[in-house]
């Protein structure tokens, strides 16, 4: 751990317990200080709910390398031009932020703790700012809801066809936003399909208990809607120079950037063997499993393994993907592409590091929060 890595932690155990106190502080001083600025968040805005102020702390805390984020950051700069960021603002929330900080660690704040957290947001706010302008795409792009299905009590398939030309690469999420319903509130959506001619997107998405956006394009979305789109992010893409097979691992509605390399490699390939874990807690939940069996029947190098983890008398593959994975192997010659929740993913990551598989084959996104 660097030393910049060792304050920033250190620091931020002396106001963990105070988070909300102090999120509600931070929230108060760029509202107060900047009203304007309160217009760019949610119209309903409650601190445990609240993205901004949890996002610095762990993209601080995380970005122990900035140049090996350096991607990631660029696109999220490019991503939060559909907040319409001005970059004087980020001047404005790296002030509240300090100010936050010194307000709750009280005493125990050091002047070099100040610098840690001052010259990490600082190298992060630059990466984000040259992102933004250096990308000439729309901030965001209208796209129109043109086919809508349930595909169980909590999941739903459905496309849009954005209005502008949107660019993006199979593999890649992006932001959505369902102005209707919940203006201003942005959460990212892996896109399901491989770019096509006439430029429609598939989602595949699964509301979540109270969920806010994954309630509202799942339950109430309907074709003829608008939803806005954000710029592509993601860099789980696939490597046309390989040669290995491949394993694609997916809980849930993580199969959805699946689904989106399946559609590019049935452009291109002969040679490599592809393997689909597809894992969900029962037969309801696996819900596009009828159209992966019809792409395996179209192509010989494809293979698919379903895996219940809670579904008594189902017929196949039982318990969790790992295991499966486990009783599959070994996998020591193939690429890796891991999606779904963020546990689900904790546990394949584990299982491969068990079954020896080098980390430079492993490529994943976890549904988090944020
Ligand atoms: C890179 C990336 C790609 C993603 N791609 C997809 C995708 O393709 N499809 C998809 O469906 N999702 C995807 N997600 C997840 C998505 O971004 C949202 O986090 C999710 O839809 C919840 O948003 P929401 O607004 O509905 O919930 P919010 O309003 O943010 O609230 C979520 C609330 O639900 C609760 N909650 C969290 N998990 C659960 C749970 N398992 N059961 C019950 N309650 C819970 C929490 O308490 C939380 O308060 C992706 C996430 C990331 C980071
Ligand atoms: C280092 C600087 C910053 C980082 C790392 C950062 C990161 C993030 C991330 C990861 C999210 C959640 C994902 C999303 O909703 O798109 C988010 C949300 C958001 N950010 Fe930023 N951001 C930064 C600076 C700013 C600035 C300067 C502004 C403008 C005032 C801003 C405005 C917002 C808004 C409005 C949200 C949505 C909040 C919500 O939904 O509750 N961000 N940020």
């Amino acid at each position: 751990m660097s030393d910049l890595q060792r304050l920033l932690k250190e620091s931020w155990t002396l106001v963990e317990e105070q988070q909300d106190k102090l999120a509600g502080y931070f929230y108060a001083r760029i509202f107060l200080n900047h009203p304007s600025v309160r217009e760019m968040f949610p119209v309903t805005m409650d601190v445990q709910r609240a993205r901004l102020l949890g996002a610095i702390v762990s993209a601080v805390q995380t970005v122990d390398d900035p140049d090996r984020f350096d991607e990631y950051l660029r696109s999220l700069g490019r991503d939060h031009r559909k907040f319409q960021v001005q970059p004087e603002q980020y001047e404005v929330v790296g002030a509240a932020l300090l100010e936050a900080l010194r307000a709750f660690a009280r005493d125990e704040w050091t002047f070099e703790y100040e610098q840690a957290w001052r010259d990490a947001y600082d190298v992060i706010a630059r990466k984000m700012l040259a992102g933004a302008a250096a990308d000439s795409n729309p901030a965001w792009w209208h796209a129109e809801v043109v086919a809508h299905e349930r595909r169980s009590r909590d999941i739903a398939v459905f496309t849009v066809r954005p209005l502008q030309q949107l660019e993006y690469r199979a593999g890649q999420y992006l932001s959505v936003e369902c102005p209707q319903h919940h203006p201003r509130v942005w959460r990212t959506y892996s896109v399901a399909n491989a770019p096509r001619t006439d430029g429609t997107m598939d989602f595949h998405v699964r509301a979540l208990g109270a969920g806010w956006v994954s309630g509202a394009l799942v339950r109430r979305t309907k074709v003829g809607d608008m939803l806005r789109l954000a710029s592509p992010m993601g860099t789980m893409v696939l490597d046309r120079r390989s040669t290995r097979d491949i394993v694609f691992v997916a809980g849930g509605t993580g199969l959805s950037p699946i689904k989106a390399l399946l559609e590019e490699l049935t452009t291109f390939n002969r040679t490599r063997w592809v393997h689909i874990f597809f894992g969900a807690r029962d037969r309801d939940d696996l819900y596009d499993l009828a159209s992966l069996q019809q792409l395996a029947s179209a192509y010989p190098w494809l293979s698919i393994v379903p895996v219940c983890s809670d579904d008594p008398g189902w017929g196949g593959e039982e318990g969790s993907i790992s295991d499966a994975l486990s009783r599959f192997g070994p996998w020591l010659e193939h690429d890796f592409f891991v999606c779904g929740s963020p546990n689900m993913v904790r546990g394949t990551l584990r299982t491969l590091t068990q079954l020896q598989v080098p980390q430079t084959r492993v490529r994943y996104d976890a549904f988090s929060d944020v």
